[in-house]
This record gives C-alpha cells, sequence and structure tokens, in this order.
C-alpha cells in the first residue's frame, strides 16, 4: 500500500491519526457463508497492513483514471468545482465512491454522514456538497455534461480473494515484522491461549485507539493479537430480555442493528438502544465507525468514550472469558472504584456485551458535547436512567455516569442513592445538582481544562434529562388520563404532575426545542454572478466558470504533490529535532544513540551549516538550527538523516539535549503587557492618526472602554510542510522540489546557506496542497534543513513534516489583543477612537511587523471615523514565530472594531447595524491614512446583502422566536467590509511570465504564481486563451520554477492573479504582435498555420512578460500615503441558533454579497469565497490553540485542533457577486480575491452574540459584557449565566428569572 512500493501516491497522508480523513480508501471483504461482499470507508493510516488478509483495498486509483475512464464521482467533484487545493479531494471521492457502491441511492443524511469525517481549510459548501446532490440548482455547472455511470467500470471484488475465502479452512495468521509480531487466531479458545501466554499483549481490532498510542504516545506492542476473525466475537444474537453484539462488531455494525431493532421493538423496550443511537451517531466519523469496535471502544476505558457511560448508566451486562473461567459482570463494575481499574484482569477478554432491553416506567438519554458537533471527542458526555415506581413519580432506580470529566469513566452513585425513594420534582432537581457537583470533583484548572464549563455541562445535562424524562412522562400521563386509568397513579402534593393533566401537556412549550439537538442538514446553497456578455466570442473563457484546471486530477489522485515525487537514487529522509524548552541555553546534545539506530546516516547541526545560518530581515534573526540557545518549545535544533522516514523519527527521539533553563519566559501578550520592561518588542512600533482625538473625546455624549482578546489559528493547510533536495553532483547546482507560495526566497535562502550562488539552486513547485501565508519564510528555514542535510551527505533529502511537528513547529495567525476607548454621540455618531493593538509576534520577526501595518492600515473597516489614533506592536515572545495568514491582521483588527461598533450600539440601544449604516463611509472620502476611496459599492453591497437576507424581516421573526424559546436563542447580525488590495509597495508586486509557443501550435505558459488551491494556472490560462484568441486545451501550464522565472514575488495578499496576469497578458501581446504581420497575409489561416509560417520566417515564438507593480506607497513617518491600489466590499448576513444549556450552536443561514469587480472566473472566485468564510468561521468560533504553561503546544493535529466541518457550514448559504461593478486597476476589471471573505466568518460570531444578548436581555442580566474570540460554546455557556453557572462559580451574576421547569 505504501506510496513508494506500489506508486500509488492518490491517497494522501494528511495527520495520520484518523482525524483528517485525507488517507480514505475502500475495504472490501466476502464472508463465505452469506456470500455477501462488505464494502466499508477506511482510514489507511490506521489500518494495519496485516488485517488486510484476505481483504480487497480499492484506492482513488482504483475508481477511476484519466488514463482510462473517469468515474462519476470524480467527474463531478470536479467539474462542479468541488476541488481547490485538491490535497484531500481523493479521500471525498472515495468515501463517496463507498457510500454509493453500498448505497446507489443515498438519503441526504447518508451523505452527510459520509463527509462528516472530512477536513480541510478549503472546505466549501457548493463544491463538496452539491457535486453529490441531485436535483440541486446551480448555475454554475450543467449536469448535462455529466457521463453516466459505466457499470463495467466498477472493480470487482477479487475472485481469486473470493475462492480463497471459499476454500481455504480459516487458519491461525502469524506476521513477523522486524520489531513486532501479528497473531489472528480463529477460536476463542486459542485467542485465551495466547492471551495467557502474552497477557500484555493487546488486542487490536480497528486499532483506532492502539494505533494513535503507538504512532503519538511513544507505546510500543512486541507482539499484537488480532481477534477480529473469531465467531464468538462477532455475535449479533437477539434474547428476551435484549441484545448480545460481540465484542469485534465495528460501531457501524453495531449502529445498524440498533437502528433495526428500534424499528423492530415496541418503543418501550428500546429506550437504551436510542441512547446509545443517539451518541454513534456522532461518534468519530464513519472511517472511524466502519472499523472502531465495540470492544475496544468499552476495554481502551479512555474518558473520552461516548458508549461507556450510556452503557454503563443502561445496566449492559460484560461477558468476558480467560483460560477456564468465563464471567459476567455489569459494565458499571468496570468504574465503581472512581478511576476506572476495576475488574478485568490483563489476560481476559471481552467476548460480547449484553445491551437489556427498557422497561415500563423507564428512561434513558445520553449527553455529549464536543468541541465541534461531530467526529470530535467530547468535553464531557453522559448517560443516565430513571426507573419509576410502577405508576408513580417516585425514583425507584436511579444511575448517572459522566465521561471526559476525568480520566475515566465516573459514576454520581452517592448522588444516585440519595435520590431514590424521591419525586421527580424541582425539589429533587435541585439537591441533585448540588449533590452531583459535590460527588464529581474535578481537578483544578491549572492546565485550562475547561473546568467550570464541564462542571456547568454536568448540570446542565441533568436538567436536559430531569426535562426530557418529564416531557415523557407527562405525554404518558395525558395517554393515561384520557384512557381513564389516572386513579391508578399516584403523584407527590407538589408534584409537578399532581393536577388535572390536561392542565400539564408536558414541559413548558419555550422549555421544549432544548430537547431537540441540533442535527446536521445538508447545505442548501446559492450562488449568483453576472453573466458574461452576449457579444463576448464563444471561444473567449474570461469570465466564464472554468473547471480548475487540475480537477480531473484533483478527483482521480493523479496531481502530484512533494511527497509524491518518485525516489531519487540513494534518497534519504530526514526527521527534525526540536528544542522542548521555551527559553533555555543549550548546554550539550548527545547524539551518540541516535547515531547508532538502525539506518542512520548522519545528524546535521548548525555546525554543518557551510554559510548562512541566521537571516537577517529585520534586526532579530530567522534561524535554521539553533545554536547556543532556543527561544521557543520546537525550534529546530538538529536533524537526523536516515535511509528511512521510519528510522529517522526513531532516530531523532533518541537524540538527548541538557538544557539550561533561562529567563524569562514570556508566553502571552497578556504576561507582555506586563512585562513592558523586559522590553520585548520587534521594533518598530507603529500608529496612525487623524483629527484631533483628545479633543474630541470632550465633546462626546458618551465613552466606551474595553478590550477584545483573538486567538491565534493554525494555518492547517492539508499538505504539511515538503521538500525534496536532490544535489545535482557538479558544480553545487542543486533542485528543491518544495511546497511553498515564494520559489525565490527559497532559492535565496537555501544558496546563502549553502553559500553557493544563486543560480545554482533551482526551486520547483507543481502544486501546494494549501498554504494561506503558511508557506513562505517558514518554509524557506526547512528548504535549508534540507539542503544542508543533502549537501553534506551528497544524498538527496526528502523533508515531510508530520502533522504534529508542522503544528509544534511553525506558528500561524498571530493571537492579538485589542484595546479601546470609543467616544461617540447619543444619536449614535462615533466622534473619537483610540485603539491599541498588542500582537503575539513569537520568538522571530517573520512578517509580524507588516502584519502590525496592515492590521492598522484596514482597522477602519466600512467606517468614517473623523477622530481616530490606533498603534499597534508586534510582542516578542517565546512561542514558536507567527507567520502571515490569510487577511494578515485584518481579520483581527477589524473583528475589534466591529466590536466596538456593538459596544456603542448596547450603549445607545440602537441596533448594531444602524451604527453600522451611521458611521459607514457614504461619499468619496479618504481613509486615516489620507487615501481616496469611492464607497459606492460598499453601500450597494450592503444595501443588496440586507435585502437578499431580506434582514428586517428575519430579525422579527428571530425575536419572535426568542420569546416563545427559553433554552433556545437565535440571533442575527449583518457586516460590512471593506478589504483594500495592495501590498504597500511597487516591487512587491512586480510580476514576469514566460510564454512558448511549440511548432505544432502547442502553448507552454509559465510565470511566477503559485497553485495553491486558488486557481491561478487556471486564470492565467484564460487569459493566455483569450489574448493569443487560441482555446485552452492549447495551452498548457507545467511548473512554477525559479529557472524560467526569475526573482519572482512571493504568492500572497490576493494578488497573484492581478499581476501575474498582466505579465502573462504582456507577453502574449508580444507574441501577437510578431504573428500580426503573418495572421495579416493570411487571415483565414489557421493558428498553426501562421505559428509554422513564423517559425519558417525565423520570427521568435517565445516572448517574456512583465509587469512592474502598482505604485503604492506608504510613510509611516507622516502616517500618509497610498499603500493600496483599489478596495473590495461586501457584506455578510448570519444567522445562529443556540442552545443556552450548553452553549452549543448551529449555523443557519449566511447571505454573502461581494463586489469582486468582473470575475475572470466566477467559479474559482465563488468557491475562494465560500471557503475563506468558512475558515473565518473557524477562526472566530471554534479554532482554539491551547499551550501548556511551559510553552508547549498541547494542540497538535485534528483530534484536538478542531476546524469547520459540514456540520459548521451554514444550512443556507448563498454568495451573490456584485453585478456591473468595474475595476480599472486589475487585469480585465477584475479584483484579487483570496482573503477578503475570510472576515465575513465574523457576522457568525455577532450574530452568536446577539443571541447572546437576547439571553441575557431575557434574565435581566448587564447588556455590556466581553465576548473574546473564537467564540467557542464554552464561553457561550459561561455567558447565558443562570442558577447553573452560578451553582458552579458560586458567585456572579443572580439570574432574575430563576430556572423553572414548570408551567405554574
Ligand atoms: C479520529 C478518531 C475519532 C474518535 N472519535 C471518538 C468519539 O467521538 N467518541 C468516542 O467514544 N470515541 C472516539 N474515538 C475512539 C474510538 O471509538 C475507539 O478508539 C475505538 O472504539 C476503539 O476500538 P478499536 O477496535 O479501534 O480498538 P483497538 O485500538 O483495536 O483496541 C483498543 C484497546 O481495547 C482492547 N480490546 C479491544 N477489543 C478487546 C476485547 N474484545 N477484549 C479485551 N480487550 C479488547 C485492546 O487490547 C486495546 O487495548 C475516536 C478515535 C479516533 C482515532
Ligand atoms: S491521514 Fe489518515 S485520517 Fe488523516
Amino acid at each position: 500500500m505504501t506510496a513508494f512500493s506500489v506508486r500509488l501516491t492518490g491517497t494522501k497522508y494528511g495527520c495520520g491519526g484518523g482525524g483528517c480523513g485525507a488517507c480514505t480508501v475502500m475495504i472490501s471483504t466476502y464472508e463465505p457463508t452469506s456470500k455477501k461482499i462488505r464494502h466499508y470507508s477506511a482510514n489507511a493510516c490506521l489500518l494495519p497492513i496485516c488485517s488486510l488478509y484476505g481483504a480487497a483495498v480499492t484506492t482513488v486509483e482504483g475508481v477511476g483514471s484519466t488514463k482510462t475512464r473517469i468515474h462519476p464521482v470524480q467527474e463531478r467533484l470536479a467539474k462542479c468545482h468541488g476541488s481547490q487545493c485538491g490535497f484531500c479531494s481523493p479521500g471525498m471521492v472515495m468515501s463517496i465512491y463507498t457510500l454509493l457502491r453500498n448505497n446507489p441511492e443515498p438519503t441526504s443524511e447518508q451523505m452527510i454522514a459520509a463527509l462528516a469525517g472530512k477536513y480541510c481549510h478549503f472546505l466549501i459548501c457548493r463544491c463538496v456538497l452539491k457535486p453529490f446532490s441531485s436535483g440541486t440548482l446551480c448555475i454554475l455547472f450543467s449536469t448535462d455534461e455529466f457521463q453516466p455511470l459505466d457499470p463495467t467500470q466498477e472493480l470487482i471484488f477479487p475472485p481469486e480473494l473470493m475462492r480463497m475465502a471459499e476454500n481455504q479452512p480459516k487458519r491461525t495468521l502469524v506476521f513477523c515484522g522486524e520489531r513486532m509480531t501479528w497473531i489472528s487466531p480463529v477460536s476463542l479458545d486459542e485467542l485465551l491461549d495466547l492471551k495467557a501466554a502474552h497477557p500484555k499483549a493487546p488486542l487490536v481490532v480497528g486499532n483506532t485507539s492502539v494505533g494513535p498510542e503507538m504512532k503519538f504516545r511513544g507505546v510500543f506492542h512486541p507482539i499484537v493479537i488480532a481477534p477480529a476473525r473469531i465467531l464468538d466475537l462477532n455475535v449479533v444474537t437477539h434474547m428476551d430480555d435484549g441484545l448480545t453484539l460481540g465484542a469485534a462488531c465495528s460501531l457501524s455494525l453495531v449502529k445498524d442493528i440498533l437502528t433495526n431493532a428500534i424499528s423492530e421493538f415496541p418503543e418501550e423496550k428500546t429506550k437504551v438502544f436510542c441512547a446509545v443511537l443517539q451518541q454513534l451517531r456522532t461518534l468519530g466519523g464513519e472511517q472511524i465507525r466502519n472499523v472502531a469496535s465495540l470492544g475496544g471502544n468499552i476495554i481502551s476505558r479512555k474518558s473520552t468514550s461516548d458508549l461507556n457511560p450510556v452503557l454503563a448508566a443502561s445496566n449492559c451486562v460484560l461477558n468476558l472469558a480467560s483460560k477456564g473461567r468465563k464471567r459476567q459482570i455489569p459494565l458499571s463494575d468496570i468504574f465503581a472504584d472512581g478511576v476506572g481499574n476495576n475488574t478485568i484482569t490483563s489476560e481476559e477478554i471481552l467476548v460480547s456485551v449484553h445491551i437489556p432491553h427498557s422497561r415500563k416506567g423507564e428512561y434513558v438519554s445520553a449527553f455529549r458535547q464536543a468541541p465541534r458537533r461531530e467526529n470530535a471527542l467530547p468535553i464531557t458526555n453522559a448517560g443516565m436512567r430513571v426507573l419509576f415506581e410502577d405508576g408513580t413519580d417516585i425514583i425507584k432506580d436511579l444511575s448517572i455516569f459522566y465521561g471526559g470529566a476525568i480520566s475515566t469513566t465516573i459514576c454520581a452513585k452517592q448522588t444516585c442513592w440519595t435520590l431514590i425513594g424521591r419525586h421527580w420534582n424541582e425539589q429533587m432537581l435541585d439537591e441533585a445538582c448540588r449533590l452531583l457537583l459535590q460527588e464529581i470533583a474535578l481537578p483544578g484548572s491549572a492546565s485550562g481544562e475547561k473546568v467550570d464549563y464541564k462542571k456547568t455541562l454536568i448540570v446542565s445535562f441533568f436538567y436536559r434529562f430531569f426535562l426530557e424524562v418529564l416531557h415523557l412522562f407527562l405525554m404518558i400521563l395525558v395517554v393515561s388520563f384520557f384512557n381513564w386509568n389516572i386513579q391508578n397513579l399516584s403523584f407527590s402534593n407538589n408534584s409537578l404532575l399532581f393536577q388535572d393533566p390536561c392542565h400539564y401537556p408536558g414541559v413548558p412549550m419555550e422549555y421544549r426545542s432544548v430537547l431537540q439537538d441540533f442535527q446536521t442538514k445538508m447545505p442548501q446553497s446559492i450562488q449568483i454572478y453576472q453573466d458574461i456578455d452576449p457579444s463576448q466570442s464563444p471561444q473567449d473563457p474570461v469570465g466564464r466558470p472554468i473547471m480548475h484546471q487540475s480537477g480531473i486530477m484533483h478527483a482521480t489522485g493523479e496531481a502530484v504533490y512533494v511527497d509524491d515525487l518518485p525516489s531519487v537514487d540513494g534518497e534519504l529522509f530526514l526527521a527534525v529535532v526540536t528544542s522542548s524548552r521555551a527559553h533555555a541555553k543549550i548546554v550539550s546534545i548527545d547524539t551518540s544513540e541516535a547515531l547508532q539506530g538502525p539506518g542512520v546516516f548522519d545528524i546535521i547541526t548548525a555546525h554543518d551549516v557551510p554559510a548562512t545560518n541566521e537571516f537577517y530581515y529585520s534586526d532579530d534573526p530567522e534561524i535554521i538550527f539553533a545554536r547556543n540557545k532556543v527561544i521557543c518549545v520546537g525550534q529546530i535544533v538538529c536533524a537526523v538523516v536516515a535511509d528511512s522516514d521510519v528510522h529517522a523519527k526513531q532516530a531523532a527521539a533518541k537524540v538527548k539535549i541538557e538544557y539550561e533553563v533561562l529567563e524569562p519566559v514570556i508566553l502571552t501578550i497578556e504576561v507582555q503587557i506586563e512585562a513592558i520592561k523586559h522590553n520585548s518588542f520587534f521594533e518598530p512600533k507603529r500608529k496612525l492618526e487623524q483629527g484631533n482625538v483628545d479633543q474630541a473625546f470632550e465633546t462626546v455624549d458618551n465613552i466606551i472602554e474595553g478590550e477584545i482578546h483573538i486567538g491565534g489559528q493554525e494555518h492547517f493547510y492539508m499538505e504539511t510542510q515538503s521538500v525534496l533536495a536532490v544535489p545535482k553532483g557538479e558544480d553545487k547546482e542543486m533542485d528543491v522540489y518544495v511546497s511553498t507560495q515564494h520559489p525565490a526566497i527559497i532559492q535565496e535562502m537555501v544558496a546563502a546557506s549553502l553559500g553557493v550562488p544563486a543560480n545554482r539552486i533551482m526551486c520547483h513547485v507543481k502544486r501546494v496542497g494549501g498554504a494561506f501565508g503558511g508557506k513562505l519564510l517558514k518554509t524557506g528555514l526547512l528548504a535549508s534543513v534540507a539542503a544542508v542535510a543533502a549537501n553534506k551527505t551528497s544524498r538527496a533529502v526528502r523533508l515531510i513534516l508530520s502533522r504534529g511537528d508542522d503544528m509544534l513547529i511553525t506558528g500561524g495567525r498571530h493571537p492579538f489583543i485589542g484595546k479601546y476607548k470609543v467616544g461617540f454621540m447619543n444619536d449614535g455618531r462615533i466622534r473619537a477612537v483610540d485603539t491599541k493593538y498588542y500582537i503575539n509576534a513569537g520568538c522571530t520577526p517573520d512578517e509580524s511587523i507588516l502584519v502590525a501595518e496592515v492590521s492598522l492600515l484596514k482597522m477602519d473597516n466600512a467606517y468614517k471615523i473623523p477622530n481616530l489614533r490606533c498603534w499597534a506592536c508586534a510582542c516578542k515572545t517565546n512561542l514558536p514565530s507567527n507567520a502571515a495568514f490569510r487577511g494578515f491582521g485584518f481579520p483581527q483588527s477589524a473583528l475589534v472594531t466591529e466590536t466596538w461598533i456593538t459596544g456603542v450600539a448596547d450603549k445607545t440601544g440602537l441596533s448594531p447595524e444602524k451604527i453600522r449604516e451611521i458611521n459607514m463611509y457614504k461619499e468619496n472620502a479618504q481613509t486615516h491614512f489620507k487615501q481616496k476611496l469611492d464607497p459606492q459599492n460598499l453601500i450597494r453591497c450592503w444595501n443588496e446583502c440586507m435585502e437578499k437576507s431580506a434582514y428586517y424581516s428575519r430579525k422579527t421573526a428571530v425575536i419572535e422566536f426568542n420569546k416563545q424559546n427559553y433554552w433556545k436563542k437565535k440571533g442575527i447580525a449583518i457586516v460590512p467590509m471593506k478589504f483594500p488590495f495592495g501590498l504597500g509597495t511597487r516591487y512587491l508586486s512586480q510580476a514576469a511570465a514566460l510564454v512558448h509557443i511549440y511548432t505544432d501550435g502547442s502553448v507552454l505558459l509559465t510565470h511566477g504564481g503559485i497553485e495553491m488551491g486558488q486557481g491561478i494556472h487556471t486564470k492565467m490560462i484564460q487569459v493566455a486563451s483569450r489574448e493569443l484568441n487560441i482555446p485552452m486545451s492549447r495551452i498548457h501550464f507545467c511548473e512554477t520554477s525559479t529557472r524560467t522565472v526569475p526573482n519572482a514575488c512571493a504568492s500572497v495578499g490576493s494578488a497573484g492573479t492581478d499581476v501575474n496576469g498582466m505579465a502573462v497578458k504582456d507577453a502574449c501581446q508580444t507574441l501577437l504582435k510578431r504573428l500580426q504581420p503573418i495572421i495579416n497575409k493570411n487571415p483565414k489561416g489557421t493558428w498553426n498555420d501562421w505559428i509554422k509560417e513564423a517559425f519558417e520566417q525565423s520570427v521568435s515564438l517565445s516572448a517574456t512578460g512583465y509587469f512592474r507593480g502598482y505604485d503604492e506607497n506608504m510613510d509611516w513617518e507622516k502616517g500618509e500615503g497610498q499603500p493600496f491600489t483599489y478596495f473590495l466590499y461586501g457584506a455578510a448576513c448570519s444567522e445562529v441558533e443556540i442552545n443556552c444549556l450548553t452553549g452549543d450552536h448551529k449555523n443557519l443561514r449566511t447571505d454573502i454579497v461581494m463586489d469582486i469587480g468582473c470575475s475572470i472566473n466566477p467559479a474559482v472566485d465563488i468557491g475562494q469565497i465560500e471557503g475563506a468564510f468558512v475558515q473565518g468561521i473557524g477562526l472566530y468560533t471554534m479554532e482554539e490553540l491551547k499551550y501548556s504553561p511551559e510553552g508547549v503546544l498541547c494542540t497538535r493535529g485534528p483530534d484536538q485542533y478542531k476546524i469547520p466541518a459540514v456540520c459548521d457550514i451554514p444550512e443556507q448559504f448563498s454568495v451573490s457577486l456584485l453585478s456591473s461593478s468595474q475595476n480599472p486597476y486589475a487585469i480585465y476589471a477584475s479584483k484579487g480575491i483570496g482573503e477578503a471573505g475570510l472576515f465575513l466568518g465574523c457576522s457568525v460570531f455577532f450574530a452568536l452574540r446577539d443571541a447572546v444578548t437576547s439571553v441575557r436581555n431575557e434574565r435581566g442580566l448587564k447588556n455590556t459584557f466581553s465576548l473574546n474570540s473564537p467564540l467557542t460554546a464554552e464561553q457561550i455557556r459561561a455567558s447565558c449565566a443562570d442558577d447553573f453557572t452560578e451553582m458552579v462559580i458560586g458567585i456572579g451574576e443572580r439570574c432574575l428569572k430563576h430556572i423553572k421547569v414548570n408551567i405554574l
């Protein structure tokens, strides 16, 4: 299966831990007794190869290829513009393909489930979801073009495997590797013998628990036992009192079995099944559930198990066996000692699990709250069961278990015992909550472990259970009443149920909605753009929604990324050794043990760098290898090169570094503000000022002051940092294949580090699997590491960072603190603003000063503030250095702006949209640095967005909804945007292109831009096609290389198409000018005729094109300039619904109107807007980076760091491009669109704020409150203060309206 041995490189490696879905493949197995073939999707990264004996594995290459025929799934993904960088496309294809193999006509729920395990910062709803849905109106592609499925192209299950399964009796399989032995027995007795002989050997079924431990936590098992083929462990038995399921049953199978059972058995008997099913729906992604076993989930006893609390609460029984002994124990016994250690011995195995039927008068529920609604481990979960005395509301038995709270599932047994015999009423609820909080003691919050939130969830879940039971109970009561059975029922005098049930139809209406969990629905999306002028030539592709040039290659897995390149003879693999201290002197580096590791070739340190180890782009250096001291955890100290990736990593772990800790260790900017005495800044600090701020403050009606904290963001490009450095063997030449958005800087840094002229170093970039600003200087340092190693060893060296190392080493978006003071009149006019931004730059400057500058230049967003002062400083801390990131400071500073806008609204009592309108740029104006702007299109976007979103009528509907719902609230917000385009200075926007025409008429185009998902090559081919007046099919783009286009500027700042488009146009026009006399002479000739003639006339058929760049400047001394060339405008309206009990939320609808001039390719551009918007949702509402107090990044993979998934895309999502917008400054009147949409994600932040405000108003809480970004469920819950939060913190604001559970 490995890419290198069979050259099937379509399956991608994004995380290695089952968390991203990039490696999805289809597994097919044949069951000889039933003669059925089972297909299921699985994550290849966690599949032990030995577990695949007798199975067929289909990778994306097996689904379809350009060499044979592409599959309809691949065709639709590509033609419906469903891929951007393409790195995750094969995983998408495989999930949907497997779904269709099993269900040719899947429901939308099945489609959502299939895509739930896929993550990508390019997530776009139209592109990902629409292609597979039928009957949806979409104007970006025509379904008429799609080829029907040719059934003969489906791979059949290999007959030899079928024969093998039928003819070969099952026998024990033993696979012996270099270090491990895999034993797969076929009988229970054999398994028990093995377990007795090797009690420490794990039983591996899905490997989803053992695998990550071995890969990421250094656990090693010399022997592994695989029990999946033993029949006893796969039984499914229906018994009188319930179901018995084999421990090796996959969670998907359990889900199917329970779903069937629910439809077969009377409702009364299936309450446990329903509760378990509830957890299974969101447990992991489908690929995880398809392999993970029931037994594995129970036995691994992780505190985050979603099944243990509900199974334990439901009295499930475990059937255990060991050699010579079988026994049954209730699952709850395992957790009886409070640390989950009880009862099961190391020789025992779990054979099966008995899940009982529920009884009359018994109610069972399960709850979970996770950082993301689907495919995320829970923060806290719970299983609860109550049984009432017959015909009463008296508790006969109660069982409550929680997960996620401490290191194991925990039982609230004292609470349950105390409550037995009590009536199910408010007094019981009150006491239960207090008892629960006393009993479930959580450790302190030193590690930021959300302790208060977990405690709040503990009581909130119980309250929800209380309501649920009450609701069901009363429904039964009503039925009983009408059946005249009421005389048999007995209730306490103060029971809620005591009186005539006709007057008590259940839980109060306004409480009921909280009984429904948010469901993920298939997003409905609309894209609207202006069609091209009918007079435009049909051949001219500009303005048309052309498919991404590599779309088909993405979908077939044929698109080549750095790690897909074939190995070079003698190639070595490199693994980095990084600092484990935030600020320390390196006392010694001991490499002796590492050097003795198998396959180790050498260890590279700073001493091996022939020339430059430190690059001074400002006063402080960017460093390749730490030399004497380290300045952050994750700094590269040295690197191991070995004959394989595995050997290199094993040896890297054996390098011992001794440190002497240095003071101070500065990690956060809060500390930094206090620690100004350390003078820990990167210079210069920047300031802009207009008007007379101090004077204005004296004349205003009101002043507010506040601050907002905005967390950082991980780039989370799907392709991690990747380099292949290949020494050419002569004249110190080296080819560097690298995943970067700036090949010229890579060339410069590699050449400087090796001490050779740049003309010996050639950088090649075919495509990049996402970058978002993260593949600039950092990639230069990593490329230098690989190049130094290649130089020292004279071998090719491949460096592919693991996801964990990538996240640890490379930094991300700058965390931000914005402090503001705003003066305004009672009518909402803002007269004066004074703001300060502190940005956490990390340990080296990178581009932090530029980020600080841009944050100031763009801080006004859409507003004209007559008196304005703002300043920013980049704080130097001992964190990995932060870098450029889509939006470059604007998403942070404009969020601060929108926060004080909302603050002004709160204070004046006017609505936020009124304050926005009052202060918005309205006529030709100047910015705070005296650049002119015409805001006409800003107003148009705002008005159109208001209209398209039906803002006011929906706002009324939201208010109405909120009146009728107590525990669920909706919120709506509309936010405008002005996004200035420009790089601040001319030389940064220069560009060049090179166009060759070959004698057969085909054209090879190259330019300095990098394809990283934004479709730049597609657009450049469109430009060349228009200019040369030939079809796009005649034009090819091969790669970006420093060999063809020297000194190209970075592909950053949304500028790629603008500047390279100009250069391509220039080159094509030069060629056309040369051809013109020939064309004039033979106007009826064909392109080929003209080219042939030109060649024969010795006319050069190769031309360069050049664009000098935009005339941009900024004088920071004066605080004036023209740093931007033009402005993009936009507006977004979002509506959300929150669950006040858990803090969970759902994005209901978003309408975006965006002015991007005349789009060159609306499909690509709308994809950019959608993708950026969803990335913005991630930034503002969910992506949380967590560090230990020692400065170690804890969130180092998709399991800990959650980016948006399908469940986070607004259910209704519409993007409209503003019509009739012209831009005289950019190619074909277009506008650069890569970054702007991200900020609009904050409309969700403010919609959430609106919902929280509604909660607080209803409860009489003070209306000035601050919310930070990301606005996670934890923060939402804490802001919706009530008796539960008060119980938890013991202090705080008291809710005026106490929690009520009845309708009296
Ligand atoms: C990306 C990802 C997301 C996840 N999300 C969730 C989630 O949202 N909620 C959740 O609850 N879980 C989640 N999990 C955890 C997952 O559900 C468990 O890892 C899985 O159920 C374990 O089953 P397995 O067959 O893979 O176990 P394995 O890794 O094969 O084995 C796990 C352990 O169980 C023991 N074991 C297995 N079977 C037996 C047996 N029959 N008798 C005795 N011991 C046995 C093994 O010895 C081993 O120690 C997630 C995991 C991943 C990788
Ligand atoms: S690489 Fe396998 S799930 Fe991410």
